[in-house]
């Protein structure tokens, strides 16, 4: 199907859901508070891509932490795809220098909005166009 619904009531804070979207990993993770803190208190200036990369927004939004994530009160959910933008691997989470994805084949890392920090990818992973159908349930595509 183009699109799937995935139940997101089992996903606690600091947990995080990965499902399949086309045949892309989808991140889904409940961000803790210090995780949200963190990204926000990153100045645009410092980032690598200051693009939101956000599907559902317009394509020049910029990165911000709230234009990462789902939005005004749902800023703990951030829903990526889990693909390096550098050469295609998948990120390890909760790992790296930026408390958020760290890239194994090549070393880049992103910080805990997803945003690319270091090493050779060039761009922020890629927010997917979803929306929330309910407190529970996401729509992905
Ligand atoms: Fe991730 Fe190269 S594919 S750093």
């Amino acid at each position: 199907a183009a699109s799937v619904e995935v139940d997101i009531s089992s996903v606690t804070e600091g947990m995080s859901l990965t499902v399949k979207w086309r045949g892309k990993p989808i991140f889904i993770r409940n961000r803790t508070p210090k995780e949200v803190d963190d990204a926000k208190n990153t100045a645009l200036s410092a980032l690598k891509d200051p693009i939101a990369r956000n599907a559902n927004l317009a394509s020049d939004a910029p990165a911000t932490d709230i234009d990462r994530s789902a939005g005004a009160g749902k800023e703990k959910w951030l829903i990526m795809v889990g693909i390096c933008t550098h050469l295609g691997c998948i990120p390890l989470g909760e790992s790296g220098e930026y408390g958020g994805w760290f890239c194994p084949c090549h070393g880049s890392t992103y910080d805990t909005a997803g945003r690319i920090r270091s090493g050779p990818a060039p761009e922020n992973m890629a927010i997917p166009p979803y929306q929330f159908v309910s407190d529970t349930h996401i729509k992905i595509g």
